[in-house]
């Protein structure tokens, strides 16, 4: 595939003014109308293609129209009943899903809860630990992005503007560390010896608080302070999970086993994910109508599973990132002064910029030659293509990227 500089017509123009009339803002970054896609690169409603180094917030793992996904997609526009109340009554499809995330997680996982949304993945994995723990303090990060649900937004530090007169629940923040000699790692250890609490939830790699990787300690400690005083350690990998770390979950990366995780994105629908010990095991104390019950959903996040499976694209993501991480790495020595910090853990990357302004230019400069990226914290770019993308399609959007970067003066 060749990427162009794009030619945006009234068509797409129509369709952004039409929106932004009748929909509430939300976080809309440059005036992409999505109108198909196909393997890593996404087509807009005036034909023009991009690469795609965002997956959709990663939600598109292995990329667009996979045949395997084709093929389920086409089984399923002959059924009338593909949206069901899927905690009332029973499918097949919920199974299977089910079945499968307990395959690839942790044996002290053992049961799941479906749902439709990152948000309300983690809305469900705090109510598993109230449930046990009564209405205590809840402790999660600085930095942190946990959904936009009032539960869950109470337990998210990324921006203020995501917050602003929102009531919350009670809560405790600790700082996210990401090295191993930060002189506050060991304030977990200090707290839960001072104080009850109900969970302990963070991400491994936050996502819109910047891509900030945690360090190995600071998740070790978490790990072992929570269950000295016997409290759910909640890890988030809405964003992280799914392979794109280089393993199924992120928390992989740190050799822990958590007591519930929350997954969504990629897997197309929203899950919790949890052990015995915190499983509700009470008829009603937890449901909702949609979830679990969104079968063309549910097939296709399964199938996206045993793509990824029979793909080696766990491996691939792992090998992958090491070398976008390398070709940011020059970009880091080439612009001294203009790039910064290029990190990653598999597939999930990020250099930072001088400013948020300057950050915006270079995303707003990429999209218009055909590169889709998509910014986190103040002045991150975060790189998250698809699991399947190769290295030569990886050095077209490098090529773009810096020649963003180039401009800035
Ligand atoms: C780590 C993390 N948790 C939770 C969420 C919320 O997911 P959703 O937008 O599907 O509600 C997000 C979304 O970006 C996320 O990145």
């Amino acid at each position: 595939m060749q990427i162009k500089p794009i030619k945006l017509t009234s068509k797409s123009k129509k369709i952004v003014d039409k929106t932004n009339r009748y929909v509430v803002k939300g976080t809309f970054t440059y005036p992409l109308v999505i109108k198909s896609g196909k393997s890593v690169f996404i087509q807009d409603v005036d034909n023009n293609w991009y690469l795609d180094f965002n997956s959709n917030v990663c939600s598109a793992n292995i990329g667009y129209n996979h045949p395997e996904i084709a093929k389920v997609l086409k089984e399923y526009c002959s059924s009338s009943a593909h949206k069901i109340a899927g905690q009332d009554f029973y499918s097949e499809e919920q199974m299977k899903m089910a079945e499968k995330l307990i395959k690839i997680t942790p044996s002290n996982l053992t049961k799941v809860f479906l749902s439709n949304s990152g948000a309300e993945a983690m809305e469900n994995s705090i109510k598993f630990a109230y449930r046990k723990k009564g209405p205590l303090s809840g402790i999660s990060c600085t930095g942190a992005f946990h959904g936009r649900t009032l539960g869950a937004l109470t337990y998210t530090f990324s921006k203020p503007v995501q917050k602003k007169n929102y009531p919350e629940l009670p809560h405790i923040r600790i700082n996210f560390c990401t090295s191993d000699s930060d002189p506050k790692i060991d304030d977990i250890k200090d707290l839960l010896a001072k104080r009850k609490v109900a969970f302990v939830m963070t991400e491994i790699v936050q996502g819109e608080g910047g891509y900030n990787i945690a360090s190995q300690k600071f998740i070790r400690n978490l790990r072992e302070t929570t269950r000295e005083y016997d409290v759910p350690l909640i890890i988030d990998e809405v964003q992280s999970g799914i392979g794109r770390t280089g393993k199924w979950w992120a928390f992989e990366n740190y050799n822990i086993k958590p007591d519930i995780i929350g997954s969504a994105k990629s897997l197309q629908i929203g899950a919790t994910i949890s052990s015995k010990e915190y499983d509700p095991n009470e008829a009603g104390a937890v449901s909702s109508t949609w979830g679990g019950g969104d079968r063309i959903d549910l097939a296709v996040g399964l199938k996206m599973i045993e793509v990824i499976e029979k793909e080696k694209l766990i491996s691939k993501a792992s090998k992958t990132g090491k070398y976008i991480l390398s070709r940011l790495k020059e970009l880091e020595n080439v612009y001294p002064d203009k790039v910064f910090n290029a990190r990653g853990l598999g597939l999930m990357l990020a250099i930072d910029l001088q400013s948020t302004e300057i950050r915006d230019k270079v995303e707003e400069r990429a999209f218009r030659n055909g590169l889709l990226l998509l910014g986190c914290g103040s002045k991150s770019i975060r790189i998250v293509p698809p699991l399947i993308i190769n290295e030569e399609e990886v050095d077209m959007g490098i090529r773009i990227l810096e020649s963003a970067i180039k401009k800035i003066n």
